[in-house]
């Protein structure tokens, strides 16, 4: 079996404890990894001076393949995330989150299976902006009305949307190759092309001239943004692979994970030409963090991402396997789960992460022996 050297990011807040329980599901499915195991987030900037240490970035680029943990990003003020300077300085240009629906989850949908394809590095995630008030705010209000295009009010704060022609066709190519390659059949096309006439309108240009080259092969479909929200509250299992800009798949990403279930059960991807990230869609949860309270599923789905990409597909399956058993048992399910049913109020004895987490490891040795 070959080895794989891995970095791995344990994060903040339930970080640690998601990391290490995708960890022992890891090992126990069978395949070989070696984790290298460097900092990022909060937790590392008093040693540091960064929430993102150059070891870090170097690790990722040596070893091509990562999994990381959530990191705390401060809402407002502070540093800008982690996540969108990993996404940029690697060049992660798609962000892949597959969406299905799990047995026993007691979620409001059965039968989903879609893929939400973000584009991850530009829109207006790019984090281009001018406080209110700065020499920067200042220059574009004139020029605004110099160009005679709006007047914009002067206590404004401003965070520009760029969509460029090579993002947009990076972004949807990949939505209609991993559609070929993962024997799906159709491209929904999000946007907001209406109002945002040069930057959704170039991209769903682009968008439509990449789907012409997929005819015959994979269907293409347009959405406006707004109308695919309530198109997935009233019916997800029409959709397939959905590509989208960067914070409409934001959105939607956590949107549907709540049609699934919820955060806890959904895993995700940042791929790029030359590395590879995994990681949850959820983020940090400060309110359950250190209280072996958090479902730890969203990881370790998004570590059999990480080796279905290193060519370890039976360990792969073997992983989805033993999550599917585990939730069609329902004996060990944690805090989270019962709770967002419609019937469902409690979870009256919920399993802990550790125990979750024994419960899959378990599994995963019962197969073994069979
Ligand atoms: P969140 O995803 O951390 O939490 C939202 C809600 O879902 C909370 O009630 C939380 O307890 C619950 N939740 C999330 N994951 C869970 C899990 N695995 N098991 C059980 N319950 C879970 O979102 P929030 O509160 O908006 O963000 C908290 C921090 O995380 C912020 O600083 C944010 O910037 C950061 N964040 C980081 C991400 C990353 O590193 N990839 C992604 C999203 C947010």
């Amino acid at each position: 079996m070959t080895q794989h050297i891995v970095t791995l990011i344990p994060g903040d807040g339930i970080g640690p404890e998601t990391s290490a329980a995708m960890k022992r599901v890891v090992e126990a499915s069978g395949a070989d990894i070696l984790w290298e195991e460097v900092p990022a987030g909060a937790a590392c900037i008093e040693e540091f001076g960064t929430p993102l240490p150059a070891h870090t970035l170097e690790a990722i680029k040596r070893n091509k393949v990562a999994i990381k943990g959530p990191v705390t990003t401060p809402v407002g003020t502070g540093f800008r995330s982690v996540n969108v300077a990993l996404r940029k300085e690697l060049s992660l240009y798609a962000n892949v989150r597959p969406i299905f629906s799990l047995p026993g989850t007691g979620a409001r949908y059965e039968g989903v299976d879609l893929v939400i394809i973000r584009e991850n590095t530009e829109g207006l995630y790019a984090g281009i902006e001018f406080e209110r008030g700065s020499e920067g705010a200042k220059k574009l209000i004139a020029l605004c009305e110099e160009e005679g295009v709006g007047k914009l009010p002067h206590n404004a704060g401003f965070s520009i949307k760029s969509i460029s022609v090579t993002a947009s066709e990076n972004i949807v190519r990949y939505a209609f190759e991993y559609a070929l390659e993962h024997g799906r059949h159709k491209v929904t096309a999000v946007h907001k092309a209406n109002i945002m006439k040069y930057s959704d309108g170039l991209y769903l240009q682009v968008a439509r001239d990449v789907a012409a080259e997929y005819a015959g092969r994979v269907e293409f479909e347009e959405r406006i943004v707004d109308a695919f929200c309530m198109n997935m509250v009233m019916n997800p299992a029409q959709f397939d692979v959905v590509v989208l800009p960067n914070l409409y798949g934001d959105i939607a990403s956590d949107l549907a994970a709540g049609l699934i279930g919820g955060l806890g059960l959904a895993p995700g991807a940042n791929i790029g030409k030359d590395y590879a990230v995994f990681e949850a869609v959820h983020g940090s949860a400060p309110d359950i963090a250190g209280q072996n309270k958090a479902n730890p599923t969203a990881e370790i789905l998004s570590a059999a991402m990480m080796l279905d990409h290193l060519g370890e597909h039976e360990a792969a399956n073997r992983i989805y396997d033993a999550v599917q058993a585990v939730y069609s048992r329902g004996e060990h399910v944690t805090a989270d789960i019962r709770k967002v049913g419609l019937e469902q109020t409690e979870n009256a004895n919920p399993a802990t992460c550790t125990e979750f987490t024994d419960a899959l490891v378990e599994e995963l040795k019962r197969k073994e022996t069979l």
